[in-house]
């Protein structure tokens, strides 16, 4: 049990003031992102009044949609994947506020009706001119609308227009500089929100208060006392029928680059010198800049790639990737991905952290262990017959939380000891659900508070880490030349072997 008490700690990164009016205009509103994530975010948010009476939401995509349509689909997004409409009274005074437009990503004219159509929402509902662009389009066409948007002048006011990016924020390195240029031509930085969902989890903002406004910990946080570092984002689910898009993608780029180096350097970076959004950017883009590949030169003692095959989960038979719809026959994208990663500098110089990510996985589980090193003798016999050593787990979701592994004394006459775990749970603690990642994100970004957005710097440096793997990973290859996992198995064997090769394990979870 862990008590409670308020900490006067207030950091910059807990919002509690209301957006000013404005308008949040969606690019990809037919796509599942906008109906199962970003209204119902938004919808919540309206629930709990965090939201100015003025915001307006306007949905653009290529489809011939009305107003009164386009409502209607928000509104199933809300009672499907939110938390309810409570009541239409509720829902009426939201939905007053939606609106429609139809345009092509690459059409000028488009570009020009919408800008039109704007400004007349601010005469109609008072939103002054302030804009929020959320691309949430195929990757693909990150680059041709902030272009466009650019051009038709709709982000040539830095205090008033911002543009959010969803991720992939390219696809390697090269294209992740060229899309920075063209975003940075027609745009300031400080107007630009590159997301990724994992920095609006409560557990994950977490990391930066555990390590940083308690001083037991951070004395610990280094090669002297960590042997390694663990970071885990394994899931039940496959491809839920995106294969379109997986297949150009695979485990690195929908997890990896965003995702779990997100993880990492929080976990991994120095205490930043104040809480705004450029000294912790400052310090996570440092962290990633001295990491790299265990071992370029040979490759697989650092990165693993892997792909499920079919396989039985909850009596259910799954097939295997390649026979998901969509998915190519002879496909070598891969579901899984493990990767060890060094760090040269002072902190972290021989500590590996093993990172690795899987669809199809026995568990849905997220978390970060760090691993301390053993004791340097042992004088007691442990039930392991070995020295269990202590492990820091935070568990990102679910169960969201943070325990602490220790030895203790068995109870009885002999001096026997055994590993038991100290636990603090937010459901328990806390008894209330944490905010939902999206409305985080969102508000943060109508807020202009940058904090929990990617900056351009570091998510090059993130694509350097990779270019080694994405070298190799995407040359043509066979397909047997992909390691397999049944669906509702752990790793392959090959990924086991990357950690064995060190005489450590994966933590079974
Ligand atoms: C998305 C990926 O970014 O994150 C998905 O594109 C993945 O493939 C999802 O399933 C995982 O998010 P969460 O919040 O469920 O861990």
């Amino acid at each position: 049990m862990v008590a409670i008490q308020d900490n006067p700690l207030r950091i910059g990164l807990q919002q509690d003031r209301i957006p000013e009016p404005q308008i949040l205009i969606i690019f990809g509103a037919s796509g599942d992102l906008t109906q199962r994530k970003l209204v119902p975010a938004i919808y919540q948010m309206h629930l709990e009044r965090r939201l100015p009476p003025e915001l307006t939401i306007v949905g653009v995509s290529r489809r011939e949609w009305s107003h009164d349509y386009f409502r209607n689909h928000c509104r199933q997004g809300v009672d499907e994947f939110g938390g309810g409409l409570q009541s239409d009274e509720i829902w009426n005074s939201f939905a007053q506020g939606l609106f429609y437009c139809p345009g092509n990503i690459d059409n000028p004219q488009d570009y020009q009706d919408l800008k039109a159509f704007l400004s007349e929402l601010d005469e109609k509902r008072g939103t002054r001119g302030n804009r929020v662009f959320y691309l949430s389009v195929a990757p693909r066409f990150f680059g041709e609308a902030t272009q466009q948007l650019g051009e038709a002048g709709m982000l040539a006011d830095p205090t008033k227009q911002r543009l959010v990016i969803e991720k992939p924020f390219g696809r390697d390195l090269a294209s992740a500089q060229m899309l920075n240029q063209v975003v940075q031509s027609v745009c300031d930085e400080r107007q630009v929100y590159r997301i990724d969902h994992y920095l609006g989890k409560e557990t994950v903002q977490n990391l930066l208060v555990f390590r940083f406004a308690n001083a037991i910990f951070e004395p610990l946080w280094n090669r002297q006392f960590v042997d390694h570092v663990q970071i885990t984002v394994a899931e039940r689910v496959g491809l839920e029928g995106r294969a379109g898009y997986y297949e150009t993608a695979g485990a690195l780029r929908d997890m990896v680059q965003n995702h779990l180096m997100q993880l990492f350097s929080l976990t991994a970076m120095e205490a930043p010198n104040s809480l705004d959004a450029d000294s912790i950017r400052n310090e996570k883009v440092k962290v990633v800049q001295a990491t790299r590949l265990a071992d370029t030169e040979h490759l697989e003692n650092a990165a693993v790639r892997g792909q499920y095959t079919n396989g039985w989960m909850d009596g259910k038979a799954i097939p295997s990737y390649r026979d998901e719809d969509g998915a190519d026959p002879e496909s070598t994208t891969p579901t899984y991905a493990a990767l060890k990663l060094s760090i040269d500098n002072w902190r972290w110089k021989g500590v590996p952290f093993y990172l690795r990510t899987g669809k199809r996985m026995p568990k849905k589980v997220s978390e970060i262990a760090i691993q301390f090193k053993d004791v340097p003798f042992l004088m007691f016999q442990s039930a392991a017959k070995q020295a269990n050593p202590n492990v820091l787990v935070m568990r990102i979701q679910p169960n969201e939380g943070i325990s602490m592994r220790f030895e203790v004394k068995t109870p009885g006459t002999s001096l026997r000891t055994r590993s038991v775990n100290m636990d603090f749970r937010y459901d328990a603690a806390f008894g209330k659900p944490s905010t939902d990642a999206y409305s985080r994100l969102l508000i943060d970004c109508m807020l202009g508070d940058q904090t929990l957005f990617t900056r351009g710097d570091e998510v090059e440096a993130s694509w350097r880490v990779l270019t080694p793997v994405l070298e190799v990973w995407d040359a043509p290859a066979p397909p047997e030349s992909i390691p397999l996992y049944e669906a509702g198995t752990w790793e392959p064997v090959e990924a086991e072997l990357l950690l064995n090769r060190d005489n450590r394990r994966w933590r079974r979870l």
